[in-house]
């Protein structure tokens, strides 16, 4: 399963990619928003950090736009700036137009803010690369979560698509375990959620109990 990071900020995404090779980036306005540059300077360092590798890094088009054919030219001029970039878009019927369309003249797409197996299946009829579903999103919200992974997966499986699923809006160590068992092709998250799934209470009273019987042994 691959770790993507879900940052715009530039020092922390340098930091991940140093200290844990991560696999690639998503994006979205919110992220650009917290970076504290513009749109346009955020991607443009994020395809620096980038440049020479083969990881995706997703940039959304403007969320404002709601005609298929601008979100294509939207995402014609972004894929222009890195071969890295997949373009991502919101799921909605000219949102799956854009995919099919963009997809059909080369363009990687991610279908983002997926919240239903038919959106992600009209995502992946569509040819996207990649389908997010927002799994803590719907928890925050009231609904279950915790089959969505596994319900997508089996779609995607039984028709055969090649699309990704980046289980997306990941909040703790928990949910990455559920969507690596589901059959999450990737991982999204925060900087902070992947610095707590490394740790666990239990590990560090292991290693306290270890660190004492070390001690209690002649080295020599
Ligand atoms: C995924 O691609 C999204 O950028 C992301 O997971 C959205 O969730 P968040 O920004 O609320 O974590």
């Amino acid at each position: 399963m691959k770790l993507f990071l879900d940052s715009a900020k530039t020092d922390e995404i340098a930091r991940a990619l140093e200290l844990w090779d991560v696999d690639g980036l998503t994006t979205n306005p919110k992220h650009v928003q917290a970076s504290g540059k513009s749109f346009r300077v955020a991607i443009e360092e994020i395809a620096e950090l980038f440049k020479g590798t083969d990881k995706p890094v997703s940039v959304e088009v403007n969320p404002h736009i709601t005609d298929w054919k601008l979100m294509v030219s939207e995402g014609l001029e972004l894929s222009k700036i890195s071969p890295n970039f997949v373009i991502k878009i919101g799921a909605s019927e000219a949102g799956f137009k854009a995919v099919r369309e963009l997809t059909s003249q080369g363009v990687r797409c991610n279908a983002t803010l997926i919240f239903s197996v038919a959106q992600a299946w009209h995502a992946a009829r569509a040819g996207a690369a990649f389908i997010s579903p927002f799994l803590g999103w719907k928890e925050q919200h009231g609904d279950s979560a915790s089959s969505f992974v596994l319900e997508v997966r089996t779609m995607l499986d039984n028709f055969g698509y090649e699309a990704e699923i980046i289980a997306a809006a990941v909040r703790n160590a928990s949910q990455i375990g559920d969507a690596s068992v589901d059959g999450a092709h990737c991982i999204t998250a925060g900087m902070a959620v992947y610095e707590d799934s490394f740790c666990n209470p239990y590990t560090n009273m292991g290693e306290k109990v270890f660190q004492d019987a070390w001690d209690a042994t002649p080295q020599s």
